[in-house]
């Protein structure tokens, strides 16, 4: 039952259709010997028709988001979900998205299914630096990285001004924006208020973890007990 149990919470099929796997001899150890189903060896011990079994929970991943993916479970496009193997959608727990890009943004998104530690990162306490790449359509005038320090800037329909945030010029029409706060269409609207409009937005870093290079457009892996710490800094 516990090995049952162990593979249907990674999703690797209902609990009879992982009895079903088991029972063909498709679950096996290194040596390719036929596993036991009412025994649960060390997690990475056990194969699945010859490969290792994906990560256990606690898992959080670090995804590279593409343009035209939606980060939402509930839309009926094509969603950041997409990007993992079919059968991360039945892990139990399952994977969020650690607060949401938009469809159009892309580059560093996580995922977890650590529930305290998805609580910690999109907690409105905790002050968590995101850095953006900016593309703008028009000239950057000078006055932006003021406006956007200032911590006075209010943005239509909020109540509250927005927190100072940093910017950095890297290009006539392009900037590095850090933010310690995420509301929503946050850096589109700060440009929008600035008189801009931006044409292309990147993350590139959460905390002091960048998006690391070995992760390509629409790729993803494990982020490490180091990365997770990065977070942090
Ligand atoms: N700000 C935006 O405008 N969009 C994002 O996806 C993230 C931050």
């Amino acid at each position: 039952m516990k090995l049952i149990k162990h593979l249907a919470n990674l999703g690797y099929g209902s609990r009879k259709e992982v009895q079903r796997l088991i029972r063909t001899g498709a679950v096996t150890d290194l040596e390719g010997r036929k596993l036991d189903e009412t025994k649960l060896p060390p997690h990475e011990t056990i194969l699945v028709k010859g490969q290792l079994l994906d990560a256990p929970a606690p898992l959080t991943i670090v995804v590279n988001k593409p343009d035209g993916y939606t980060c939402s479970t509930k839309d009926p496009g094509i969603t950041v979900y997409d990007l993992l193997p079919p059968r991360f959608e039945l892990r139990n727990p399952v994977l969020s998205t650690v607060g949401r890009l938009d469809k159009d943004t892309t580059g560093l998104l996580l995922m977890t299914d650590d529930g305290q530690l998805l609580h910690k990162l999109i907690s409105p306490k905790t002050v968590m630096r995101k850095v953006y790449h900016v593309t703008l359509d028009r000239k950057i005038e000078g006055h932006e990285a003021e406006l956007f320090a200032s911590g006075t800037l209010m943005l239509r329909t909020e109540e509250t001004p927005l927190l100072p945030a940093t910017m950095e010029v890297l290009g006539e029409k392009e900037a590095l924006l850090t933010l310690t706060e995420g509301r929503y269409h946050q850096v589109r609207r700060m440009f929008a208020a600035a008189g801009n409009h931006v044409v292309a937005l990147r993350r590139i870093a959460i905390g002091g973890f960048a998006l690391p290079e070995d992760v390509e457009e629409g790729e993803w892996r494990a982020m490490t007990a180091d990365e997770l710490g990065l977070l942090w800094k």
